[in-house]
């Protein structure tokens, strides 16, 4: 990939700093999703997932994959279409029927009886399932994860990386250190890649480096 770039040691001795006690509290995110100030959206889809695509499917077929804070991420619909199933979260109901939408496919929802106000929007074709509500009504977010990984499981993780310093977030840095700390009991953790994302967008943030990190995970335990 053009740009890429190993930062090993850019970060070292930094810690999440003054990110320590922020949180993007729901409302915010449906705001965003209100006023289109979505700028985490890539219409693309992620071209490190594009690239990874083939570590994670480890030549698998028929697969259940899980979209934690989905969005309208086009990936859904390219792993649908590779005979995948998916199952989503988001909290944003705009944002899941946009999706819907965006790609012409007809869906219909039902309420979440054991989650108050939860919804399940899916294909008719039930081939993608995304429930609109918050992922903590889930479980917490990585014992959840951990939960839905079998043995030998794969998760593809991306994070990024820039001086928690210089920005309040979201996106929100996550050094490896956590990474390591929250799933190192179940998991071997491998960085597939560090890549330069820096943009003006970031210049505009105050920041001097923008990094994305990908991780793959596989469930040992
Ligand atoms: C970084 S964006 C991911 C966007 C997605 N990749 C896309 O292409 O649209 C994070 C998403 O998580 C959603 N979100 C934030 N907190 C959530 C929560 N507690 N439960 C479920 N979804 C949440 C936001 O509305 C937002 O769409």
């Amino acid at each position: 990939m053009d740009g890429s770039a190993d930062a090993s040691g850019v970060l070292e001795g930094t810690d999440t700093g003054s990110q320590k006690d922020r949180v993007v509290a729901e409302e915010e995110w449906l705001r965003k999703w209100e006023t289109g100030s979505i700028w985490f959206h890539k219409e693309r889809g992620h071209p490190l997932l594009q690239k990874y695509l083939d570590v994670l499917l480890n030549g698998r077929s028929g697969l259940r994959i899980f979209f934690p804070l989905c969005g309208k991420a086009v990936e859904m619909k390219w792993l649908a279409d590779m005979g995948h199933s998916v199952v989503g979260v988001e909290v944003s109901e705009k944002a899941l029927k946009e999706f819907f939408a965006e790609h012409s496919l007809p869906f219909c929802e039902e309420p979440v009886p054991e989650i108050s106000g939860a919804k399940k929007l899916q294909t008719t074709s039930g081939n993608i399932a995304l429930y609109c509500c918050s992922i903590y009504d889930l479980s917490s977010y990585v014992s959840l994860m951990i939960t839905l990984m079998e043995k030998n499981s794969s998760y593809l993780l991306v994070t990024v990386s820039y001086d928690p310093n210089k920005h309040k977030g979201p996106p929100f840095y996550v050094p490896e250190s956590e990474i390591k700390s929250l799933f190192g009991n179940h998991c071997e953790i491998k960085c597939l890649q560090k890549v330069n994302d820096f943009s003006d967008k970031h210049r505009q943030w105050g920041l001097d480096y923008f990094l994305e990190v990908l991780y793959i995970l596989k469930f040992v335990t």
